[in-house]
């Protein structure tokens, strides 16, 4: 307790002065270069939310890496994580190359990098900045917990970046361990060499809809046979399932058609999953796109939410956070972190904090697919 009030009364007096001198006190931030610190203190303060971006005005295909989108290797402080898609999108500038984010960045560069649909890239980052972020700078790190995003709210909220396992990162990532194995987030050449077989064993040498259902459950089964806490419940269900149709719905050239508009050669999965790259030349998705194959995927081999019981192959089954296979999915989903994981991470906010929470949960609401209907939940009241 004592060392996180004396934490905050360092930071704030880091944040109110206004000479480099006085910042030192702020022990984590010590070692950040000039330009860092210069953008440390101009950003690590109260925001308003800014307003998440709409649908992009051209939404057809476009090449990637143009001029203002080269790729440039990680420098030393360069912050990645789990995700192929975001880390891509840093190492070409679409996002900023040092990891940290705001949250509307977030969609504006899924969208123009990847052409990823605007509702779900709205619901995807709204979920990851309240499990993951600062929603009181509002920051986000793409990887590990940082000084970067300010200091935390309070003495509950994690705000420790999209590397964190449990929260959005979680057990059964095609192409990164489970964090259960020591490394959670980095490319692991053992999954991709699977990635690689199950494509020649179901794709021809591809990887499409058929190699996802299969590969997905594998890596289900994988995990309940070898890991005593694999856990894949709540809003894990969803993004597990959601995350196999990606390579297909935006690592695919936005060119082709057809049959070969869906089959992902395993050169170019290469390049995205461990490069963190676009290949040279790639165009974007031809339309806005997100988790279409997902049903076809999910009926393949349907699971059920839940986690081991501390041993291997005790699976228990625990829909009480929401279940994808349930009637109204996605929705129980919604209600479970909206109503049960938020509130759990930020047990009685104030002030800005409770402010930024409230018109984060409207945008993450406001994210879900109208079609679903889902009833709006207010953990901190509306206003
Ligand atoms: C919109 C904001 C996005 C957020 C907040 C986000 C976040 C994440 C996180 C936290 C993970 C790790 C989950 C896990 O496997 O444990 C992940 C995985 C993944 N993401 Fe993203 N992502 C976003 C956009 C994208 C985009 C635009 C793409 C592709 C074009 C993408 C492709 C993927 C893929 C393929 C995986 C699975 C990696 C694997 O299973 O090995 N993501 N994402
Ligand atoms: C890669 O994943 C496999 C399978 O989960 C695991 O056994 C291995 O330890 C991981 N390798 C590294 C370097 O993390
Ligand atoms: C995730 O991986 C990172 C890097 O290996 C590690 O520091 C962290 O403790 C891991 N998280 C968990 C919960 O295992
Ligand atoms: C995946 O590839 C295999 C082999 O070419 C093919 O039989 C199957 O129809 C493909 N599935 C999809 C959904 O494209
Ligand atoms: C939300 O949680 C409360 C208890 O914390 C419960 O009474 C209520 O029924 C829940 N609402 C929904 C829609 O699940
Ligand atoms: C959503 O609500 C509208 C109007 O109330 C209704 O017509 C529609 O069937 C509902 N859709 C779902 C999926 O429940």
């Amino acid at each position: 307790m004592a060392v996180i009030s004396l934490k905050h009364v360092l930071v704030a007096v880091a944040l109110v002065s206004s000479t480099a001198q006085a910042f030192p006190a702020y022990g984590s931030l010590a070692g950040l270069s000039e330009r860092e610190f210069k953008f440390a203190m101009s950003t690590l303060k109260p925001r308003i939310p800014a307003p998440a971006p709409g649908p992009l005005r051209f939404d057809g295909p476009k090449l990637a890496e143009d001029r203002e989108h080269a790729f440039k290797p990680m420098k030393k402080d360069d912050l990645r994580g789990p995700c192929p898609g975001l880390n891509t999108l840093a190492a070409h500038g679409y996002l900023p190359r040092n990891g940290v984010a705001t949250p509307a960045e977030i969609i504006q560069a899924s969208m123009e990098g990847f052409n990823m649909e605007n509702n779900l890239a709205r619901f995807t980052t709204y979920a990851a900045h309240l499990l993951d972020g600062n929603v009181v700078t509002d920051l986000l790190s793409i990887g590990a917990k940082t000084p970067k995003t300010g200091p935390d709210p309070d003495a509950v909220a994690l705000v420790a970046g999209l590397r964190n396992h449990g929260t959005f990162e979680g057990d059964a990532s095609v192409t990164r361990a489970d964090a259960f194995f020591g490394d959670n987030f980095s490319f692991n050449q053992t999954l991709f060499d699977q990635f690689v077989d199950f494509s020649d064993r179901f794709g021809n040498g591809f990887y499409n809809y058929s190699v996802a259902a299969e590969l997905r459950f594998h890596r289900v089964q994988q995990g309940i046979a070898e890991n005593p806490h694999f856990s894949f419940a709540g809003f894990r269900h969803l993004t597990a399932y959601a995350e196999v149709t990606f390579p297909v719905n935006m690592f695919i050239d936005g060119r082709r058609t057809g049959f070969e508009r869906l089959q992902l050669d395993m050169q170019t999965a290469e390049t995205f999953f461990k490069d963190n790259r676009f290949p040279k030349g790639f165009f974007r998705s031809e339309k806005p796109s997100g988790t279409e194959g997902l049903d076809q995927i999910f009926i393949a081999h349907p699971t059920q939410p839940g986690r081991n019981a501390g041993a291997v192959n005790t699976f228990t089954v625990d829909n009480s956070l929401g279940d994808l296979g349930s009637a109204n999915g996605f929705c129980s989903i919604y209600t479970g972190l909206a109503n049960v994981t938020i509130p759990n991470l930020y047990p009685n906010p104030t002030g800005v904090l409770r402010r930024n929470l409230i018109t984060n949960l409207q945008f993450l609401f406001d994210g879900l697919p109208k079609q679903n209907n889902c009833t709006q939940i207010f953990p901190f009241g509306s206003k």
